[in-house]
């Protein structure tokens, strides 16, 4: 079996590894990929996505993973365009992962569908905002479009507010674009990721990341400074709460409404006090939720994809772990506002009972690894008992340093 995977960044690296420990050993490629995913994927010569199916067509692959959304909803969409092609795609096609790219069709959706979701308004100018917020705070304020995970903000005070709007409407720092103005909610978080294939679905571990860069969960919102996940990380009977509310009424809206879904849903959600609510639809596995809830899936991952591409739900081909499993993030200097490159990183090699996936490195020159980009290394241990995990986590990563290294000590701890 010969698999491509799209994207570059600590997940697909995580999905990477994983594919290559399945029993059906798959020769794998990646695309745009990094030197780590390098060592265990084979580069693709490609420019741009028709090329990449081109060369997909040429080289006899049989399954395309995306990793990364992006790719889904350029041009005419990954997925649509390998469909054309008879390549078989994990992952959902341009007008299904409109659930991620737009938040406008992701509410009206969850509207539709009545999935409890916070109530919210559509608008198009700095005025309606602030009319539609009608002096209620706190509010939350999301840009309609993708927005590399800065395209919402939780505004306590209308000085909040104003800001974020100018930033949308006047100095149009994300594009053009309409802006949500949305019901603010409270409780803590949970990322679900379902498997979906058509009107079937196989719900993964549980994970819950934390979001905020500093200790406390203080500080600016980041892509994700840590994670943890476990079977255990919520009640049996909340779990099936969520999929009877959610998870079956998305996978059924989408069967109703024609939109054809192969791949990974990523669910977020806040367990209000009146029960779970949808914050977000993801067409796409988490990063870092990836890198945490990978190493507890057990089974042929590769296989089940392939299948899952074909049509078939084959759940007979994984099981998950009960343990726990708890990822840190290291960062670059001055993350998430700017991040820097360049830093060499010492330690890998001292890292030996946990995994390592690599977010944003590069190798240099004198073949050392060199931070490139924000996030940097995720390190990842999973053991039985959540304690366990926390403890061997944090131990590997004291192993890791580079210059301006920052990373978060209560992530797995602190239980929001
Ligand atoms: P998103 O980019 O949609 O994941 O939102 C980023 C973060 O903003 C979420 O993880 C939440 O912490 C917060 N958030 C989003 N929507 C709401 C909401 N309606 N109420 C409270 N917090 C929210
Ligand atoms: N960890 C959040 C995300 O992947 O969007």
């Amino acid at each position: 079996m010969r698999i491509l995977v799209v994207g570059k960044g600590g997940r697909e690296h995580a999905l990477v590894r994983a594919l290559a420990e399945s029993p059906s050993s798959p020769e794998l490629f990646c695309y745009p990929g990094s030197d780590a995913i390098f060592e265990i994927a084979k580069p693709v010569a490609a420019d741009g996505l028709e090329s990449l199916v081109a060369w997909m067509t040429l080289n006899s692959i049989d399954l395309c993973v995306a990793g990364e959304e992006s790719y889904l909803v350029k041009g005419e969409g990954l997925a649509n365009l390998c469909e054309r092609h008879g390549i078989p795609c994990w992952g959902p096609p341009k007008e299904s992962a409109q659930l991620e790219a737009s938040k406008e069709f992701a509410k009206n959706f969850l509207l539709r569908n009545q999935i409890p979701t916070a109530r919210a308004a559509a608008t198009d100018t700095l005025e309606e905002a602030l009319a539609a917020i009608a002096g209620e705070y706190p509010t939350v304020l999301k840009f309609d479009g993708l927005a590399a995970g800065k395209g919402v903000a939780v505004c306590p005070d209308a000085a909040a507010a104003l800001s974020f709007l100018d930033e949308v409407f006047i100095q149009r720092r994300f594009g053009p674009g309409r802006v949500l103005v949305e019901q603010c909610l409270t409780g803590p978080e949970v990322s679900i990721f379902a498997a979906i294939i058509d009107d079937e679905y196989l719900i993964f571990v549980p994970a819950r990341d934390y979001k905020r860069a500093h200790d406390g969960d203080l500080g600016p919102n980041t892509g994700g400074m840590g994670a943890v996940a476990s079977r255990q990380l919520i009640s049996a009977e909340l779990l099936a709460q969520i999929e009877q509310e959610i998870v079956k009424p998305t996978v059924q809206g989408l069967r109703r409404e024609g939109l054809p879904y192969r791949g990974f849903l990523y669910f977020g959600l806040m367990l209000t006090p009146t029960g779970p609510q949808v914050i977000e639809y993801n067409c796409r596995f988490g990063d870092p939720e990836c890198q945490a809830v990978m190493p507890l899936v057990e089974g042929d991952l590769a296989a089940f994809c392939l299948a899952g591409a074909q049509g078939r739900l084959r759940a007979d081909l994984l099981t998950f772990s009960e343990s726990w499993s708890v990822c840190v993030i290291l960062a670059s200097a001055g993350y998430p506002d700017s991040s820097r490159n360049g830093d060499e990183i010492s330690g890998l090699p001292a890292v030996t009972q946990a995994r390592v996936y690599h977010s944003g490195t590069h190798l240099n020159e004198a073949g050392k690894w060199e931070t490139y980009g924000g996030r940097v290394l995720a390190v990842v241990a999973g053991a039985d008992t959540r304690a366990d995990a926390v403890t061997q986590a944090h131990a590997a990563a004291d192993l890791v340093t580079f210059a301006g290294l920052q990373r978060r000590r209560d992530i797995g701890i602190l239980n929001f």
